[in-house]
């Protein structure tokens, strides 16, 4: 959207912020809400993508991490932390460099996506890579941040979940009423209860007359809310939600329980056919993580779940480019190509 200021400029009667703060702001949010015509009749629905990747980091970690930083920045600490399957990094990163901050990120070794790693190197973070896995990496950052005059950043910072709420809001903004059924890929969990807490505000003040439905959902080998209990040791291609113990749990058991909605584990399988069904027939390339919703939309549709004539918004959370190696898994060496038109149209089955 031309002129877009940015979510704190965008609801700024919305978002407190501290008396004469700077805005550190790289102009997030206002991601697109686009109609899918082809998972709206594979589930008999009408279903709206909400675009995440489309954020000046490539998720939707930019809309918490404005707030954040710009917080940060107002309270004259010089350093902030987080702990990362990846995006949150990528962000922190980014904003810190915006802020004139330093960024340390503590991530779980060998198990962040490609590009996330590129940004937080392009950016300038002082990288730290952790023997263990998420959950072991936020531990870290907490006692971290609790000992030393170092500023957290992950979502157990509230002001983070505040900026994340604004996604919820465009949503109503944009379709001039609250969905029916909202689907997302959780993992640390901040994220579905933001949106609840999101649309929550706009029916208590009137905005809208109703609340959706929320549908959270995880990786199987990472399923900590489906099956009540922390998992030791999560495991699943979508690198972003391998989290085994979600810091916001009872917000999102709050999400799911008010709203009347559920949580359902979906398999790498069926999140890896989902990453290629929107990327081919939508023309929306997202990360394995963020192909859960619509793994989940696909499942709870089959299944009845989701009734018939539902209105749904499925938010992908992250890019695609922030995981290539998934995308190149199964691609082929090509022969290489003679210049000449001829060998064109062979190639291309037209002659
Ligand atoms: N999708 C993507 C692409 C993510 O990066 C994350 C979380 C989620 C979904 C789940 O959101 O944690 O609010 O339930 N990534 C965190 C990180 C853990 O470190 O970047 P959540």
């Amino acid at each position: 959207r031309p002129g877009w200021p940015g979510i704190i400029h965008a609801y700024s009667e919305r978002i407190p912020l501290p008396e004469g703060a700077r805005v550190v702001t790289l102009h997030e949010g206002g991601t697109p809400l686009v109609r899918s015509e082809h998972l709206s009749e594979l589930t008999g629905c009408e279903v709206h993508v909400k675009v995440e990747g489309a954020n000046p980091t490539g998720s939707f970690k930019d809309r918490g991490m404005t707030v954040a930083m710009t917080h940060a920045l107002a309270s004259g600490i010089k350093a902030v932390i987080c702990a990362s399957t990846g995006n949150t990094s990528a962000s922190a990163a980014a904003y810190a460099a915006k802020a004139g901050l330093t960024a340390a990120v503590l991530v779980p070794r060998g198990k962040i996506a490609l590009g996330k790693l590129a940004q937080a190197v392009s950016h300038g973070a002082r990288i730290l890579q952790v023997d263990g896995n998420f959950d072991d990496c936020l531990e870290l950052a907490r006692k971290t941040s609790a000992e030393y005059p170092v500023t957290l950043v992950n979502s157990v910072n509230p002001v983070r979940l505040v900026g994340q709420k604004t996604a919820a809001w465009e949503v109503c903004d944009v379709l001039g009423r609250a969905p029916d059924v909202h689907c997302l890929p959780v993992g640390n969990a901040g994220n579905i209860t933001a949106y609840w807490r999101g649309y929550r505000d706009y029916a208590e003040d009137g905005v809208t007359t109703s609340t959706p439905r929320m549908f959270g959902f995880q990786a199987a080998g990472a399923a900590p809310l489906v099956h009540g209990a922390p998992v030791a040791n999560p495991e699943t291609i979508a690198t972003a939600i391998r989290v085994g113990s979600p810091a916001s749990w009872n917000g999102a058991v709050a999400a799911k329980e008010e709203s009347g909605g559920l949580f359902e584990a979906v398999t790498d399988e069926k999140i890896l056919a989902a990453y290629r069904e929107l990327a081919r027939h939508d023309g929306i390339f997202v990360e394995p993580a963020s192909a859960t919703s619509i793994a989940g939309l696909l499942a709870t549709a089959a299944d009845g779940r989701l009734p018939r004539g539902s209105l749904v918004v499925c938010t992908v959370t992250g890019h695609g480019l922030k995981d290539p190696d998934t995308a190149l898994r199964d691609v082929e060496e090509v022969e290489p190509l003679q210049v000449d038109p001829g060998a064109v149209a062979r190639a291309l089955e037209l002659a």
